[in-house]
C-alpha cells in the first residue's frame, strides 16, 4: 500500500500563469487541495490560489530568493507535489533555456525533496523534442553529476558541441535527470515522473513553428490529428501528482495522441518527414 499524507494536498505548480500550467492549476484547484503558484507573471487567470509567487526562474538568485520566502510562508514538509511546468522555448538565449528548463527544475525539485514526506510527488515537464534523450545519456550523466554553478561552466563550453538545439538539449537533459532523481529518492517514499507532451495549443506553440517550421509541425500534427489541448496534458500530470499512480516512478510519459508510438513502430513515414529547421548555437 502506498503511504499516505495529510489529506489536504498541498500542491506547488511553476509557469502557473499560462498554458499547461494554468491547465493543471484549474484541474487541481479545489477544496481539497492548496495550491501555490510561481510565475515570471501575474497570478494564473479564473483559480484561486493560495499565494502566488512573482520570479524570474532564469535567475538563480531570483529562484533562491523564491526558496527561501517559500520557505519562510509555508511549511515546506506540508508541500505534497511539486509540479515544475514552466519552461522557455529555443528562440530565448541558450543560458535562459538551460537555466529555466533544466537547473531551475533540479534546484526546485531537490529543495522541496529534502523536506517532502513520504507519498509526495515532484512531476516535471519535458517535450517529445527530449524523445532521444538515450542517444547522449553519457552525457547528460556527466553534466548532472555536477552542481548548478559547474552546470553553468560545462554548458558556457560545451553548448556548441552537443549534437542538438538548446531546447532540445534541455528536454532531453529534464528526462534523463527525473531518472536520475527518482534513484536519489529511494527509500523517501517520494516519487519523480516526467510527462513529454507532443504539440501543444498554448501561446508556447507559434514559437516552435518559428523555430522548427511550419511544415515539420503541420507534419506532426497531420500524423496525431490535431494539437492537444492544455488540459489533455493536465490530465497526465494530475495522475501523476495525486492519482492513483502510486507505483509510477522515474517514468517518461509521452502524452502526444499517438505520434510517438508512430515513430517507434513505423507507422510514421519518417522518409518524407520534412526536416526540421533547427536552431543550434553558432
Ligand atoms: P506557456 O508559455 O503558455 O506557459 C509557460 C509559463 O511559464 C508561462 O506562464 C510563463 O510566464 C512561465 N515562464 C516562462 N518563463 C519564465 C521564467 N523565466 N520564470 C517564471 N516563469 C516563466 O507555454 P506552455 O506550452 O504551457 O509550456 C509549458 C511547458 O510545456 C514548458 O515546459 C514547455 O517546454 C512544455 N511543452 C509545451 C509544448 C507546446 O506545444 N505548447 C510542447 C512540449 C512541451
Amino acid at each position: 500500500m502506498a503511504d499516505s499524507i495529510n489529506d489536504r494536498k498541498t500542491l506547488l505548480i511553476s509557469g502557473a500563469s499560462s498554458g499547461i500550467g494554468h491547465a493543471v492549476c484549474k484541474r487541481l484547484a479545489s477544496s481539497e487541495t492548496q495550491v501555490f503558484t510561481v510565475d515570471i507573471e501575474c497570478a494564473p487567470p479564473d483559480v484561486e490560489v493560495a499565494n502566488h509567487y512573482q520570479a524570474d526562474l532564469s535567475v538563480p538568485a531570483e529562484v533562491e530568493k523564491l526558496t527561501r520566502t517559500i520557505r519562510n510562508d509555508i511549511d515546506i514538509s506540508s508541500i505534497s507535489s511539486l509540479i515544475n511546468v514552466a519552461g522557455i522555448p529555443g528562440t530565448k538565449p541558450a543560458e535562459q533555456v538551460f537555466q529555466v528548463n533544466l537547473l531551475t527544475v533540479r534546484f526546485l525539485s531537490r529543495q522541496l525533496a529534502a523536506h517532502m514526506r513520504p507519498g509526495g510527488t515532484i512531476v516535471n515537464v519535458g517535450s517529445i523534442s527530449g524523445n532521444n534523450w538515450g542517444q547522449r545519456i553519457d552525457t547528460y550523466k556527466e553534466l548532472l553529476a555536477l552542481d548548478d554553478a559547474g552546470a553553468r561552466v560545462w554548458w558556457q563550453n560545451k553548448m556548441k558541441a552537443v549534437e542538438v538545439d538548446p531546447y532540445t538539449f534541455s528536454k532531453e537533459a529534464v528526462i534523463v535527470w527525473t531518472m536520475l532523481q527518482a534513484g536519489e529518492l529511494r527509500g523517501t517514499g517520494l516519487r519523480c515522473n516526467v510527462v513529454s507532451p507532443g504539440p501543444v495549443e498554448t501561446p508556447l506553440l507559434p514559437t516552435f513553428r518559428d523555430q522548427i517550421g511550419d511544415e515539420r509541425i503541420d507534419w506532426v500534427l497531420h500524423h496525431s490529428g490535431r494539437a492537444a489541448q492544455p488540459d489533455e496534458i493536465a490530465q497526465a500530470i494530475e495522475w501523476l501528482a495525486i492519482g492513483e499512480s502510486s507505483w509510477v516512478n522515474g517514468h517518461h510519459l509521452v502524452v502526444d495522441g499517438g505520434y510517438t508510438s508512430g515513430l517507434l513502430s513505423g507507422w510514421v513515414d519518417t522518409e518524407n518527414a520534412p526536416e526540421p529547421r533547427v536552431t543550434f548555437v553558432d
